[in-house]
């Protein structure tokens, strides 16, 4: 498989967010992750479009799904695939992220893969780095490789993403995937509702073009999909929330609340689920409306598609110092 050729109208050098994309880019994306699936169902799944590449992955936070995605889709595709280990790293002893980049970037990475709890970090890093950068996450801004497969998964089921309705449940104020989202999905036409508590909607939000409801019903009403959102303790100061257990009466989705939603909604999470928070095992695991495995399938397509895409605007292979 060789089309890196094909795609050279791909004209960003980094991934750092939807923000930067167009429509066209995004359906761009899409439509090379679809060529993606094919081959990941496949026995021979590997093949050399990124052969001669260096990849780095490195994560300051943790990460089952996102990091397992990006180091498969390398080495599915023939890179030489490095994972960073940060608790064992000298970033532990005090360096700079801008020494970091310069450090890595002074090997030659072709890309670059880093997820941050700081917002705006892989921004940063991105200004010291020659070859590709991709945000796999910083803090609670962006994570645009899990808005593409969000949108894949729908626009695989639904045939489409424009002028569906997609509801966003849960702890918005914290959640990058629910930015990149609403983002992305706006752009390509649907309408993007919010469900979320008070206290963890972001003040201003409604400025994006999304509308805000304070109630699950009422968000849910003839919803097309629901993507719910785990509530994010952990970057959390202070209590947001009374209890989980309130938190799940009022906004995690269940049989109840789902009947709101049309007969034939499709369910989200993109994973870590906290079953019994913001989502009852019942719904969770029913195969009929849940694509939350499918999504994590996706991911691997879109990370690869990503990769090329952005490999096709690197210097040639071997050409770089006049090697
Ligand atoms: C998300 C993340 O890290 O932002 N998970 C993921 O990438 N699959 C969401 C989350 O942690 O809740």
């Amino acid at each position: 498989m060789n089309s890196i050729e094909e795609n050279l109208s791909f004209k960003h050098q980094h991934l750092l967010g939807i923000k930067e994309l167009s429509d066209k880019d995004v359906s761009k994306i899409l439509d090379l992750s679809e060529r993606y699936i094919e081959i990941n169902r496949e026995q021979q799944k590997k093949h050399d479009v990124l052969r001669g590449r260096t990849l780095i992955l490195l994560f300051f936070e943790n990460s089952t799904r996102t990091r397992t995605s990006f180091e498969l889709a390398g080495k599915r595709m023939g890179a030489d695939t490095i994972n960073i280990s940060v608790s064992s790293s000298a970033i532990k002893k005090g360096e700079t992220l801008i020494d970091t980049a310069m450090t890595l970037n002074a090997m030659h990475p072709d890309l670059l893969v880093m997820r941050h709890p700081n917002a705006g970090a892989v921004n940063l890093l991105s200004h010291h780095i020659q070859g590709a950068v991709l945000n796999a996450g910083d803090g609670a801004h962006e994570h645009p490789t899990q808005a593409l497969l969000d949108a894949l998964t729908i626009r695989r089921h639904k045939g489409k993403i424009k002028d569906l309705i997609i509801t966003i449940c849960g702890d918005v104020m914290h959640s990058r995937v629910a930015r990149s989202n609403l983002l992305l999905l706006k752009l390509m036409g649907a309408e993007v509702r919010l469900v979320s508590p008070p206290t963890l909607t972001p003040t201003g939000i409604e400025t994006l073009g999304t509308k805000v409801y304070h109630n699950m019903e009422d968000g849910l009403k003839d919803a097309d999909v629901i993507m719910m959102l785990r509530l994010q303790s952990e970057r959390m100061q202070g209590s947001f929330v009374p209890s989980t257990r309130e938190y799940f009466r009022f906004w995690g989705l269940d049989a109840n609340k789902l009947a709101s939603a049309k007969d034939d909604a499709m369910i989200m999470h993109p994973g870590p689920m906290n079953r019994g928070i913001e989502i009852d095992s019942e719904v969770a695991d029913d195969i009929t409306r849940s694509v939350i495995l499918e999504q994590v399938e996706f991911g691997v397509a879109v990370r690869q598609a990503c990769m090329e895409l952005l490999a096709s605007n690197l210097p040639p292979k071997g050409d770089k110092n006049g090697i």
